[in-house]
């Protein structure tokens, strides 16, 4: 009698017979860690809520990370890279073809379930079916509307052949769109090293709390284990930050932990599992105190919230321009209001991980996936205590950021064990490890005062805002200060009064998302020029067209406008037809108007530089120094050189170079495209000047040195170089209460891909109505978040998102390459005043918190 072996498990995958371990605990990681298939993604697991992980399991897809790898025993299990060679073509063209993703992540289980679908249904399946099923699956940057483009083409047998986009301003493919649709182009977690280690972190159980003794012996006697850090291991500096060093690495044995993000230790073992489960061994010993969660109640504590600071206010923005106390007084109607908005998490579906891998010249090179590799590089060598140059950060494009992998998550704790250790060593952060340790959007609370003229001009406004700004500065005084400069929206005030506060508290950090402050300042701007249209009797459009920015006004801060604000009323123009179309049809509608800034301002001086080598093989290589994270900043670096060198599109490579010294500061506030369009032109320029030689660097940069900061008192201060501008047209049917239609009108300056740049607004307008109607991140009074998964976030399904019309403004932008504005940011600044508006249109009442809709699933409003 043969003995069963119950230690292994036999399946067929792709075809061939595979025996893999039993002790896997789900099916994906059978496939990722032993047999090293990587078009699988793991967004969540175990929890089996992104559906990136989707594969089919006897012809059914199913998500692997909540199938027992036992039950595989005898099934045929198909991967992405197990299907047939014209599927999967016919796959990624149909993707790269309808720019049906961006970061790629999510996209591989999205074509198994949707050749599923497909192979039962064939032609037939209609675009609404395949919506519900990819109720399974979340894509948190295309909107889904060019994804399921996508599917149709595929499910109606059309063969689109994908191309790669010639010069500025036409269409055509994301750089790498096939590869990202096949799950072939390897994201940090992806990498595989010989002789690897798996490192995983242990977090404080307390978000505040003196440790008191931290002992990692039972963790180091587990299977596997090899080694576990603390703070004592460090020997550079415990703590880091991009702009106050305040965040420490581990919280080390006397020190006091201050959000439940904090590490406070990494254990090293020869598997991921093995780490995962040692880590929870690390016994802490704590002296627990009460959390300080209240933000308004914090600003005048004297007790520090966050261990070695000295005071709660992290930062004040403040400034003035005319009487407002007299211009209220005399204005024909004010309003004043307090709106409150919630905290959001980014929920890009990739988790951090890093990977650090020792050379054998004893520097360090990192993987990262980060936003700012070169932030990266100077705080792990910081940590490390040696020079920035024993330290290399590759960047590895992420799968989504949004703002939320400008910090460090794991980078310098598995650096360090890699340092130490001298072998190779890679963290990836479980869903749960994400949600905790990255900054979020922030809940600020905002009272403003409102005043017009009898012809609804705007007369006068103050605002109030305060924003909880959880644990650690990041960038979270630059946030608030955003939400005051942006705190009038693009309308000329004559008088201005406003104070913005970050106050730091033991909940969530509070730092860089999508819109960085003006998603927020716009919603309670928005909101009192609709009940000021109320009261003088005009329409919302008639209001925003009355008080719209033009050039020569003063905005916010003192700015005197230029030449590229005129997109603002343009795209007020533009929606009109839209607009009056929907009003006569008797809908329920409601307007957003927005402005934000690109590129950092306030004073900073921005340099971007990029190279172009000729190599002899006839290729050409563009070299910058940006984060890529779906928004296509490589595709925008090759037409700016195929425009500027007049050579075709496929002999370009782009690359993200770390070796050189290209990269200044965050790929973030929309500045990738602009900056990194100057200097990579530039570089053209240059390398035209220089008679294009075969392997020579020929270097380019763009700069932005002229703005100014408030601090510099100047009456008129250049506060950002650029701006976009958009209206957004929300329609609502007046029976269901259900949201028709989304008209999003963007001016961008110059569309350097159309279909990128529609996709990016996509994406926006989803994120936006997920943040004006269910999106929410709440902690309790212990500053533990309470919505803990991706499905408890409310985001939107793809059932759930509205048909969305983009319609493209070209504006430009004076003293900007091309023209450029970027399109990242404001996507979603105008949505939820919008929407509020369009409730009110419906019920007749004015909405002043965010989320506005019950946690319910179907209901228009709250
Ligand atoms: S990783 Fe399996 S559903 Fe998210
Ligand atoms: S393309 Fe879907 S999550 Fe990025």
């Amino acid at each position: 009698m043969t003995a069963i072996d119950t230690t292994t498990i036999a399946f067929a995958v792709n075809g061939t017979p595979v025996r893999v371990r039993a002790d896997h605990p789900h099916l994906l990681a059978a496939l990722r860690e032993e047999l090293d298939l990587i078009a699988a993604k793991d967004g969540c697991s175990p929890s089996g809520q992104c559906g990136c992980c989707t594969v089919l399991i006897d012809g059914k897809a199913q998500v692997s990370c909540q199938y027992p790898v036992a039950k595989a025993e005898g099934r045929e299990i198909i991967t992405v890279e197990g299907l047939p060679d014209a599927e999967r073509s016919h796959f990624a063209q149909a993707f790269a073809a309808c720019g049906g993703l961006q970061c790629g992540f999510c996209i591989p289980g999205i074509v198994v379930r949707a050749k599923a679908q497909i192979d039962k249904k064939g032609a037939s399946l209609t675009r609404e079916e395949m919506a519900r099923h990819l109720g399974a699956h979340l894509c948190r940057c295309t909107g889904y509307v060019k994804i399921l483009d996508a599917i149709e083409m595929v499910a109606r047998g059309e063969t689109p052949v994908a191309k790669l986009p010639r010069g500025i301003g036409s269409r055509g493919t994301k750089y790498e769109a096939e590869a990202l649709t096949l799950g072939d182009r390897r994201f940090v977690d992806d990498l595989r090293v010989p002789g690897m280690l798996h490192a995983a972190v242990h977090l404080t159980a307390h978000a505040r709390a003196v440790i008191r003794g931290i002992d990692t012996s039972a963790a180091l006697a587990a299977p596997g284990v090899v080694a576990a850090f603390t703070a004592a291991d460090v020997p550079g500096e415990l703590r880091v930050g991009i702009i106050h060093k305040d965040w420490p690495v581990f919280i080390p044995e006397g020190g006091r932990t201050s959000y439940l993000g904090d590490v406070v230790a990494i254990v090293v073992a020869d598997s991921r599992q093995h780490a995962v489960s040692a880590a929870t061994l690390v016994a802490v010993d704590y002296d627990v105190l009460a959390p300080i969660t209240d933000p308004e109640a914090a600003v005048s504590d004297p007790d520090p919230a966050v261990w070695g600071t000295d005071t709660n206010v992290l930062s004040r923005s403040v400034y003035q321009r005319g009487d407002v106390d007299d211009a209220l007084a005399a204005s024909a109607h004010v309003v004043h209001e307090v709106f409150r908005t919630q905290r959001v998490e980014q929920a890009f579906l990739e988790p951090e991980s890093t990977l650090a891998v020792p050379q054998p010249d004893g520097r360090l090179h990192v993987y990262s996936g980060g936003q700012g590799v070169w932030d990266d590089r100077d705080q792990i060598a910081s940590v490390l205590g040696v020079p920035t140059d024993e330290v290399t950060v590759e960047l590895v494009s992420n799968g989504g950021a949004f703002g939320g992998k400008e910090d460090m998550a794991n980078q310098a704790q598995t650096a360090l064990a890699a340092w130490l250790l001298k072998r190779p060593v890679k963290c990836t952060f479980s869903r749960d490890e994400s949600l905790l340790v990255h900054p979020k959007r922030h809940p600020i609370r905002m009272e403003y005062w409102a005043g017009c003229d009898a012809e609804g001009r705007l007369t006068a406004l103050r605002c109030r805002m305060l924003g909880d700004s959880g644990a650690y500065a990041s960038v979270g005084m630059k946030v608030l200060e955003r939400a005051a400069g942006h705190a009038s929206g693009p309308y000329h005030l004559p008088a201005i009064d406003v104070e913005s506060v970050a106050v730091r508290t033991n909940n969530p950090i509070g730092g860089a998302f999508r819109g960085f402050g003006a998603n927020q300042a716009q919603f309670a701007m928005e909101g009192v020029l609709d009940r000021l249209a109320e009261l003088v009797g005009i329409s919302g459009w008639e209001i925003r067209k009355r008080n719209v920015i033009k050039p020569g006004e003063v905005w916010g801060p003192g700015q005197i406008m230029d030449d590229g604000c005129l997109g603002a009323e343009r795209c007020l123009d533009e929606v009109k037809a839209s607009y009056d179309a929907a009003v006569a049809a008797g809908k329920a509608v409601g307007l957003g108007l927005g402005l934000k800034n690109s590129g950092l301002g306030n004073g900073f001086k921005e340099l971007s530089k990029a190279v172009v080598r000729f190599e002899p093989d006839g290729t050409v290589e563009v070299r910058h120094g940006w984060t890529e994270m779906g928004q296509g900043v490589h595709t925008v670096a090759l037409q700016v050189a195929v425009t500027e060198l007049g050579i075709e599109p496929d002999r370009i490579r782009v690359l993200v170079d770390t070796s050189r010294e290209l990269g200044f500061g965050q790929t973030t506030g929309s500045r990738g495209t602009l900056m990194g369009a100057g200097a990579v032109a530039d570089a053209c320029r240059v390398a035209d000047a220089g008679g294009r030689q075969v392997g020579v660097d020929y270097v380019g940069e763009h700069r932005v040195e002229w703005t100014n900061s408030l601090a510099e008192g100047l009456e008129h201060p250049v506060i950002h170089s650029a701006f976009g501008y958009a209206t957004q047209l929300v329609i609502m049917d007046r029976d269901s209460g259900a949201i028709e239609k989304v008209v999003a009108v963007h001016d961008v300056g110059r569309a350097i891909n159309p279909t990128l740049c529609e996709g990016q607004i996509e994406g926006s307008v989803h994120m936006g109505l997920g943040y004006a109607l269910t999106e929410d991140f709440p902690s309790d009074e212990t500053g533990r978040p309470t919505h803990m998964t991706l499905r408890s976030l409310d985001i939107l399904r793809p059932k759930d998102v509205p048909p969305i019309e983009v319609v493209l403004v070209e504006t430009p932008q004076p003293g900007s390459p091309y023209g450029i504005k970027g399109v990242g940011e404001i996507g979603l600044v105008p949505t939820a005043g919008a929407v509020a508006a369009a409730l009110h249109d419906l019920d007749g009442r004015w909405r002043d918190t965010l989320p506005m809709k019950p946690r319910v699933a179907g209901s228009a409003g709250d």
